[in-house]
């Protein structure tokens, strides 16, 4: 028997018992005559404790042989300690030793296996099965189990099945590039990996499963970011027979039973907020609501005043902060030189300080009057004390400015609590991106999506302002998941196919079959797709995806542990008639 109990196990209740644990050497402490020895597994620490005047010189010889990371094997008797350390649920007994067998030695390890840790990012990721022996990663994964637990039980409460679906696919249009596998059986052609599995949970409700879900990898060639991997992990669903409100009441469920489970926080009720109103107000479609700060248009009122970056700007447009006028010079500095990075774009930044005394202070005084910044902050509804930022330019690229100022702000301020969460449906989303040279029609969601009724006549003449029926689950300025109310018809999907410039040929070649799926009585569905990836980092309260990843891929989509993605054999490549171009192999 290897242990009798885990290295996390054992109290007060257990003294005097004879006990067997195993675990990895987190370290050796040797004080005059004594040695103790911090024993770890995924449950815990214990103390190991050995007294060399009441041991054999065998045993202390064993014991000052052990490296950090060795795994080992030992039996002794749990006493209480005389000092006792109340951080760790163990701490208060200690077990004396009378035997320890080492069972495997280790090198010593790069970077110290401690929740805080003297290892780069590049290291760790490189010793990823170090890395993973650190109780805060092993926590984050932890979670990630209960998470998929919770996922899993309440769907399962609500009559959903989990059906799983290929890997080894077809091309899915999610707007993303395809990971492409290349076929040994039919020379010439390829596999593509799923973005997601969305045609083919359509196919299960014609196929009458009514509820469907998966946990499932999905893949995406596309430009990573923190909440981006090129891997990464859906709770994918679909339902037949519902309206929009039927799913998004079933999936806000979802996720607050998710938050009760995991975080005992009820959730508020989700507010529902247009996508023409998060533009106009946020001017993004993930708004973070943990604070204030909406937009404010001043088009009307500084337009055609004489200062020339106001006349010429299609949109002036700005947000008061609460307590902003404290802000020093340097601090508007600060955020002039801000939204001036190409990120953000802007050319400057425009403020108005609003004094505690109510005097009026700006950086365009040249230009206006102090009545006129008086009509200003009367339209921002500031008050003595505020401070008011402005941007101005075309109507887009200020909104999106304008959105990441007021993140900023929101960071500097402290007004984005991890603890807070404020959740919210964006609904009638744009079902097409048309671009504006060329008038080329491009999903806002993906091809499947149903358009709002109401706006059907106008899909063919004013395809921009038809809307649709896809929305998202947002939280705290996240896209946590989306989906939408999907089309059951074989002509309005065909329509949609011919708006989006597919070609009779090319959507035969793609989608024949959900075409003539959709000829054999598809009922009424539709159904969302939660980032799993993205609600564990909500639930922990950390920035980057990669923290709940076991094995997570880089920024530039590699995994340095494994150094993939990697070169093929010649042998290899044969077998799968292909040829590299030598010359555009990256070295
Ligand atoms: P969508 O493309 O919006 O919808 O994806 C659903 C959710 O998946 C997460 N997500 C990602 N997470 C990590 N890395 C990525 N590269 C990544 N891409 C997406 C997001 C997102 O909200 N088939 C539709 C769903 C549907 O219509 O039912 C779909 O895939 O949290």
């Amino acid at each position: 028997m290897y242990r009798t109990h885990n290295c996390g196990e054992l109290r007060l209740t257990h003294l005097n018992q004879k006990v067997v644990l195993s675990g990895w050497v987190r370290r050796v402490r040797n004080a005059g005559g004594i040695i103790w020895i911090d024993l770890r597994d995924r449950y815990g620490i214990t103390q190991l404790i050995m007294e060399e005047q009441y041991t054999t010189p065998e045993l202390i010889q064993v014991a000052k042989s052990l490296g950090r990371e060795f795994v080992i094997q030992t039996e002794g008797l749990v006493i209480e300690r005389t000092s006792k350390n109340p951080k760790i649920p163990t701490g208060d007994v200690e077990v004396k030793v009378s035997k320890i067998k080492i069972l495997n030695e280790s090198k010593l390890p790069p970077f110290l296996i401690e929740d805080e840790t003297d290892g780069g990012e590049e290291l760790r990721m490189q010793y990823r099965y170090l890395d993973l022996r650190r109780s805060v990663v092993q926590q984050n994964l932890i979670m990630r189990h209960k998470v998929a637990q919770e996922v899993r039980a309440y769907m399962n409460s609500q009559a959903f099945l989990e059906i799983e679906t290929p890997v080894l696919l077809k091309s899915t249009p999610e707007g993303a590039r395809d990971f492409v596998v290349p076929s040994r059986m039919h020379a010439g052609e390829f596999y593509a990996l799923p973005q997601s599995p969305q045609i083919l949970k359509q196919l299960l409700m014609v196929s009458g499963y009514d509820r469907y879900y998966q946990i499932v990898k999905c893949f995406r060639d596309e430009d990573l970011r923190a909440d981006r991997q090129p891997e990464f992990t859906q709770i994918d669903c679909e339902m037949s027979f519902v309206s929009q409100d039927d799913v998004l009441t079933m999936f806000e469920g979802l996720i607050k039973h998710v938050f009760k489970a995991i975080k005992q926080v009820d959730l508020p009720n989700f507010q529902r907020m247009t996508f023409a109103d998060a533009m106009q107000n946020y001017g993004s479609d993930k708004p973070d609501l943990r604070f204030g700060m909406s937009f404010k248009y001043l088009t009307e009122l500084a337009k055609n005043k004489g200062f020339k970056v106001f006349d010429e700007a299609e949109a002036i447009v700005g947000i008061s902060v609460d307590g902003g006028a404290e802000f020093t010079r340097k601090q508007t500095d600060e955020l002039t030189l801000f939204v001036q990075r190409p990120q953000v774009g802007a050319k400057g930044l425009v403020w108005v300080r609003y004094a505690t005394d109510g005097t009026l202070k700006s950086s365009v005084d040249k230009f206006f009057t102090t009545e006129q910044l008086k009509e200003w902050a009367g339209l921002f509804g500031a008050k003595p004390g505020d401070m008011l930022l402005i941007l101005a330019g075309g109507l887009n690229s200020t909104r999106k400015a304008l959105c990441e100022l007021r993140l900023e702000v929101g960071n500097r301020l402290n007004l984005r609590s991890k603890d807070v969460f404020k959740p919210l449906w964006v609904v009638d989303f744009p079902m097409f991106d048309v671009d504006e040279e060329t008038g080329a029609c491009a999903s806002m969601h993906h091809p499947f999506t149903s358009p709002l009724w109401e706006d059907f006549d106008k899909i063919e003449t004013e395809p921009a302002s038809v809307r649709s029926s896809g929305y998202d689950m947002v939280m705290n300025g996240v896209e946590l998941g989306g989906g939408s109310i999907r089309i059951h018809s074989k002509e309005v999907q065909r329509k949609i196919f011919r708006i989006l410039g597919l070609s009779e040929e090319e959507l035969q070649m793609q989608f024949g079959f959900l075409l003539e799926a959709l000829d054999y009585g598809a009922p009424p569905h539709g159904g969302i797709a939660f980032g799993l990836d993205r609600l564990c980092t909500m639930l922990g309260g950390l920035d980057s995806i990669r923290e709940f990843i076991a094995f997570p891929k880089n920024n530039a989509g590699r995994d340095v542990m494994m150094q993939s993605p990697s070169l093929l054999s010649d042998a290899q490549l044969k077998e799968l008639y292909l040829r590299i171009e030598a010359e555009k192999v990256s070295k």
